[in-house]
C-alpha cells in the first residue's frame, strides 16, 4: 500500500506522517516513511537547492529538479519497498507538483502530469490524505526562518491550496480532504479512519 500526506506548507501532515508511521508499526506492519523531496543521498542534495533561499531558481528548472529528485526516489526506493510488502507512506508526492507548480506557478498543467508521468511511470498511490487549512493558521504554525518556498506569496498559496483541492475533487476515490484546523488528535483520529479502512 502507498500512502501520500499533502497539502500547503503548516498544515501538519509531517506531523501526521509520523504519527500514521507510529501506528502502523505498533500494529505489526513493515513500514517506511519517505518525504519528497528527499529521501535519498541525491534526491536530498537537490532538495538543498530547491529549498535554499539564495539560489535562482526558473519556475522550469524548479519543476524538473523536483521531478528529478521523485525520478530518484521511485526506482531506488518506493518500487522496491512496495514490492518487498512495504507500506509506503510519502510526505508529498507529485500531487505537491501539479499544485505548486502548476497552479503556483503557473506552469502549464498538461506539462506538469506529462513530467509527473515521466519521473513516477503508471505508479499511483493508493491513497492521498490532503490536509487542508486555511492560509492564516498555516502561517503561523510554520515556525523558524522561512526556505524558498515558504517565502512565497499569499497569492501563491491561495492558488496552490485551491489547486489541491481541486485535485480532490477530480480524484474523490484517491484523495480525501481532512480538515486540519482540528487538534492534532481529532486529525489523527480521522487520519486512523481513512487509513484502516484502506488497509
Ligand atoms: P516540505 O516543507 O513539505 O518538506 O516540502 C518542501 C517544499 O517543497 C514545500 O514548500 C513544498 C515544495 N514542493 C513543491 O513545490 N513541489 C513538489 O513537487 C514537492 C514535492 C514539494
Amino acid at each position: 500500500m502507498f500512502v501520500t500526506f499533502e497539502g500547503i506548507d503548516g498544515c501538519g501532515k509531517t506531523t501526521q506522517a509520523m504519527m500514521t508511521y507510529q501506528y502502523l508499526r505498533s500494529r505489526g506492519f513493515k513500514v517506511k516513511l519517505l518525504r519528497e523531496p528527499g529521501s535519498t543521498d541525491t534526491a536530498e542534495r537537490i532538495r538543498e537547492v530547491l529549498l535554499d533561499k539564495a539560489a535562482q531558481v526558473t519556475p522550469v528548472t524548479e519543476l524538473l529538479l523536483y521531478e528529478a529528485a521523485r525520478a530518484e526516489l521511485i526506482h531506488r526506493e518506493i518500487k522496491p519497498l512496495l514490492a518487498s510488502g512495504h507500506i509506503v507512506l510519502c510526505d508529498r508526492f507529485y500531487d505537491s507538483t501539479t499544485a505548486y507548480q502548476g497552479f503556483g506557478r503557473k506552469l502549464d498543467i498538461r506539462m506538469v502530469k506529462s513530467l509527473n508521468r515521466v519521473a513516477v511511470g503508471d505508479l499511483k498511490p493508493d491513497l492521498t490524505l490532503l490536509f487542508d487549512l486555511d492560509l492564516k493558521t498555516a502561517r503561523r504554525r510554520q515556525s523558524g526562518r522561512r526556505d524558498r518556498l515558504e517565502a512565497q506569496s499569499k497569492a501563491f498559496f491561495t492558488r496552490v491550496r485551491a489547486g489541491f483541492l481541486e485535485i480532490a475533487r477530480k480524484e474523490r476515490r484517491r484523495v480525501k480532504v481532512i480538515d486540519a484546523s482540528l487538534p492534532i488528535e481529532d486529525v489523527f483520529y480521522n487520519v486512523k479512519k481513512l487509513i484502516d479502512q484502506r488497509i
